[in-house]
């Protein structure tokens, strides 16, 4: 079969549906590849850099008279009209928020795909291109605040005086909103970031940022049953709303990211929030395109209100980054065609067992299969009573002290009964290690407890190094008369080298995969 590439033909849309690297990719699955000429143009793709990949550059009709058309924006009528009945189109067709798109595509004769369709579960993460152009979106939404606001976003100590870091808060934490945290952090803003998802705190907390939370109340909003948000309650709105006000007033960059799926963007910030903001300050709306988490917000337009604030809404962040987002766009899309073909024949198979090809499919030779019967995502886990139940982020974790009565008796119990035990079977000349021994593995345990999730690596790197003194010890003990202390020596150099050499082995695998030519992104390299 042949693949086309199109030119895409919308305004502003810079994007491109293969690249000169992924071109191989579709070959290797036995494909012929058809690029229209000047298709990777305003990414910084030449034609000839096509044609050294193994693709064939062509016109207009003859990339549209292909198999199968890969694109990034819906098509045009004249473009769906140049599809031959029973071809097969991939693009982000938003079959979701665009009424019309299925009925033409149906009309048009065509299997339609569409990759804003593809399920967030782990099997597919590989093709999500929501999550890469989120990914993209988040990162470019901080340039662009940073480029309309007047001051650096990194503190300062000069000798012309003190600059302080800018205050960054960020709106919903999905994988837009972590990475505008990542690149705000990273250009040394003060990061806050709030999502109705309690989950994401420690995600939030592990990238540096401070998790804000709404204050809780009667009816709090707990975890969703598919990993997205729910839709809040007035009581919840009303609860948060206090807490935006106070959060956009003292922040210098607002980027909101609220999304629900399927539903209008909610709205956040109000026209009173944004006339308590100081001039200067800049908000960045990634909701523009479901109508805006900023009432205030012009979908597509930058503008400055009257208070001197910056209201970006664009809905192209992806396309102004052309490159990488053509990049990432045009492997998830070169991973749902290997999907798409089994045997690496060049031939394509659209296998309705497959839930990802069932739920990508919006019309199969004519016939609407739009919408695909629910996946189960497994973005969050689902939520139990025992979740519902945690408590808000931002408390700090239980440790010892905060369990039930009941536990805390019992563990102290069982100690105390341990070491009476201890105390009897062992020699006086013991005594004294015994009592350091009980006092390491009682401090041990209430500090390892305490240890976020963020700091297990460098808490293994210790661990490792204790392990390298019991060693030493246990070697030393080795050279005695008695059988059972020879024993014991025996075993502890055992458990502390099992350590050592499995953190050595879990470290090593860890490194390799960051190790240029060990990821799929450096073997193509
Ligand atoms: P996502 O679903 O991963 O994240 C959205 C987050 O918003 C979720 O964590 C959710 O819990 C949170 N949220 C929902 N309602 C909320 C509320 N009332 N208060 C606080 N948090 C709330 O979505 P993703 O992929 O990060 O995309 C975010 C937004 O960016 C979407 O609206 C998407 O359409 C938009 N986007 C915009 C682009 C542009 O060019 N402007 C390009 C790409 C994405």
């Amino acid at each position: 079969m042949r693949i086309g590439i199109s030119r895409e033909s919308l305004k502003g849309e810079n994007r491109v549906a293969a690249t000169p690297k992924t071109i191989s990719g579709l070959l290797a699955l036995g494909y012929e590849v058809m690029v229209e000429q000047g298709a990777g143009a305003n990414a910084d793709f030449p034609d000839t850099a096509y044609r050294e990949a193994g693709a064939q550059v062509v016109d207009t009709d003859t990339a549209w008279a292909s198999d199968i058309v890969l694109k990034v924006a819906p098509p045009s009528e004249a473009e769906l009209a140049s599809l031959r009945q029973g071809a097969t189109l991939v693009a982000l067709l938003s079959p979701r928020t665009d009424d019309d798109i299925v009925a033409r595509c149906a009309a048009a004769g065509i299997t339609a795909l569409s990759m804003d369709m593809v399920p967030r579960i782990s099997r597919a993460q590989s093709m999500d291109a929501l999550s890469s152009m989120a990914n993209i979106s988040g990162y470019r939404a901080v340039i662009e605040a940073a480029h309309s606001f007047g001051r650096f976003l990194g503190g300062q100590v000069t000798a012309a005086g003190k600059v302080p870091p800018a205050n960054v808060f960020v709106i919903g934490t999905g994988v837009a909103g972590l990475a505008a945290i990542g690149a705000a952090g990273s250009l040394g803003a003060v990061v806050r970031a709030t999502d109705v998802r309690p989950e994401t705190a420690e995600q939030v907390d592990s990238m540096g940022a401070t998790f804000v939370q709404v204050a809780p109340g009667a009816a709090d909003q707990g975890v969703s049953a598919d990993g997205y948000a729910k839709e809040t309650t007035d009581d919840y709105n009303a609860r948060a709303a206090l807490m935006y006000a106070e959060q956009a007033q003292r922040a210098d960059i607002v980027v909101t990211t609220a999304a629900i799926p399927g539903r209008p963007s909610p709205k956040l910030i109000t026209a009173d929030m944004v006339a308590a903001m100081a001039p200067g300050s800049v908000i960045v709306d990634l909701a523009a395109t479901g109508g805006g988490n900023c009432e205030l917000t012009k979908p597509g337009l930058s503008y400055v209100t009257p208070n001197g604030v910056t209201i970006i809404g664009y809905i192209d962040m992806a396309s102004r980054l052309p490159g990488q987002s053509s990049q990432l766009y045009a492997t998830n899309l070169t991973n749902l065609v290997t999907l798409l073909t089994p045997s690496k024949d060049g031939e394509l198979v659209l296998d309705f067992d497959d839930e990802i090809i069932r739920a990508v499919t919006i019309t199969r030779n004519g016939e609407v299969t739009y919408p695909p019967p629910p996946v189960q995502v497994s973005a969050a886990p689902p939520p139990t009573d025992a979740v519902a139940a945690a408590p808000p982020p931002g408390t700090p974790k239980r440790g010892l002290a905060d369990r039930p009565w009941q536990v805390q008796t019992a563990l102290i119990c069982v100690g105390a009964l341990a070491l009476i035990g201890l105390l009897s079977l062992t020699p006086m000349a013991f005594l004294a290690h015994m009592t350091v021994l009980v006092l390491a593995v009682v401090a041990g345990f209430y500090v390892v407890w305490d240890v976020t999730h963020a700091l297990h690596t460098p808490l293994m790197s210790l661990t490792n190094a204790v392990s390298g003194i019991i060693v030493v010890g246990a070697l030393l003990q080795l050279d005695t008369d008695s059988w059972p202390i020879r024993i014991l020596a025996f075993i502890a150099v055992l458990v502390a080298s099992i350590n050592i050499f499995g953190g050595f082995a879990v470290t090593n695998r860890m490194l390799a995969m960051f190790r240029r030519g060990t990821t799929d992104e450096g073997r193509k390299a």
